[in-house]
């Protein structure tokens, strides 16, 4: 069996900081030590990574993206968007369904885990498109294959709004898996387009989306499945937060494992503030928009106390061609997920979020919500995705560094101070030195632990 020693790294893990060792043998971690490893320990057939310098960190779960694949492989794929995960430090994700043909069959989430079988680099699963009327289809889903439902409750990228009553009322009811929703109310958003362009026309600028997305309409929405969930006793996951407000329908008093309304907020929410449009433009353009500085502030709060259970990034690329023109035209979204880490730690660098804080966030809540099998903490048993982190290597993200097939990021030019050096995913070494394994395969996630 092919065994790894990762040897005197500083390991930050389940709020712990120290120097310590892991031992891996073939896909899982074997034993985690604090120190040296003990007299005794017969190390002699490990291959050594030295990590003097270096932290280790479990890899994270991403439970919000897009990789575009079937369908819109123009602008992303599977392949191309795992090897951004990994050379992010990103080790599992879960893929939206707003794909084409969109995920609401059990024949097109079987492709899916077909084709991520052959191409992602990254661990992986996908989310089931819940719609008006596939009710009899979920029933059939397997609950240990899918992390759950996503519901588009106010329409993004893809058109799957769902919006009919009586079928949030059988879904969340009947479906028995967790649901996540994208939640910004409709009524509100066609209301505020009809009211501004009437007043200035078609062409509104970029500084108009976080107004027709306004905080009304997050929070009308994030409110309204709050209630049926409640009502109803589904599991509710509010994706990709981005009000102060909505911050208030979370509660930090149960542990994470008893909630059953958890929430997420995704890194460009933690970072831009409506500031920032006049310099990025379309750039920062997603779907909930970008608010103000207050609601960025709350967010960041709320993550600290717990009542934001985890972070994400929704990366959702798209080609530069397509996010030119009026707010109303230009397409919603952007690519994510080669940053989302180093960022992370840029803001714990600045004093903003605590380093287990990040860890916590990043890779042991999305395991703990999501009851992924074995995955997101360093704990002997556990698969061994694990990513070293260099903490000294100052990088500016550029065109020339990016991976995400679209070849732009909204953090261009941004300099962090925390570099992914290696990223292990089942105990391979996915990305080393700048190198994509490419000969490496990812797992499908299992779940119901
Ligand atoms: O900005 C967004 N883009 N928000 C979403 O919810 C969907 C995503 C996409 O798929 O482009």
């Amino acid at each position: 069996m092919d065994k790894k020693w990762i040897k005197d790294a500083r390991i930050i893990n389940e709020g712990h900081t120290f120097e310590g060792s892991v031992l891996i043998a073939g896909d899982r971690i074997e034993a985690v030590y604090e120190g040296t490893v003990p007299e005794g320990v017969d190390t002699s057939s490990y291959e050594v990574y030295d990590a003097r310098g270096k932290w280790l960190i479990p890899g994270c779960i991403d439970d919000q993206v897009h990789f575009r694949e079937p369908g819109l492989t123009h602008k992303a794929d599977i392949a191309s968007e795992s090897r951004a995960a990994v050379a992010g430090g990103v080790t599992s994700f879960m893929d939206m369904p707003n794909t084409k043909p969109q995920t609401t069959t059990l024949e097109a989430l079987e492709w899916k885990f077909q084709r991520a079988a052959e191409t992602s680099r990254a661990n992986y699963s996908f989310f089931f498109g819940g719609t008006n009327d596939n009710l009899e289809e979920i029933k059939h889903l397997d609950p240990t294959r899918v992390p759950g439902l996503k519901l588009f409750l106010g329409s993004s990228t893809g058109n799957m709004l769902v919006d009919r009553k009586e079928s949030l009322e059988h879904i969340f009811g009947e479906c028995g898996l967790l649901i996540a929703v994208h939640a910004e109310k409709e009524e509100i958003i066609r209301r505020n387009i009809e009211r501004f362009t009437k007043e200035y026309g078609e062409d509104l600028d970029i500084s108009f989306h976080s107004r027709i997305r306004s905080e009304e309409a997050c929070y009308a929405s994030s409110s309204e499945a709050v209630e049926l969930a409640t009502r109803l006793g589904a599991r509710l996951h509010l994706l990709h937060l981005s009000t102060a407000r909505e911050t208030n329908l979370l509660d930090n008093t149960l542990p994470l494992q008893e909630k059953k309304i958890t929430g997420e907020v995704c890194v460009h929410h933690l970072w831009f503030h409506d500031g920032d449009y006049a310099r990025l433009g379309n750039r920062i353009k997603w779907n909930p928009a970008i608010k103000q500085l207050a609601d960025r502030e709350a967010l960041r709060k709320a993550v600290n106390d717990n009542r934001i259970d985890i972070v994400a990034t929704d990366h959702a690329p798209h080609l530069l061609s397509e996010k030119e023109g009026s707010c109303l035209k230009a397409a919603s979204g952007g690519p994510l997920i080669q940053h989302s880490l180093p960022l992370m730690l840029e803001m714990a660098r600045s004093g903003i979020f605590t380093y287990e804080k990040v860890v916590e966030k990043m890779a042991h809540a999305p395991a703990t919500l999501f009851r992924i099998d074995r995955r997101g903490y360093i704990r002997p048993g556990y698969f061994a995705d694990l990513v070293l982190i260099d903490p000294q290597r100052t990088w500016t993200v550029a065109p020339e560094n990016i991976l995400s097939k679209c070849g732009w990021s909204p953090f261009e030019g941004c300099t962090f101070h925390h570099a992914v050096d290696t990223t292990f995913v089942n105990g391979e070494i996915a990305y080393r030195d700048g190198q994509v394994n490419d000969q490496l395969r990812g797992r499908e996630l299992r779940f119901g632990n």
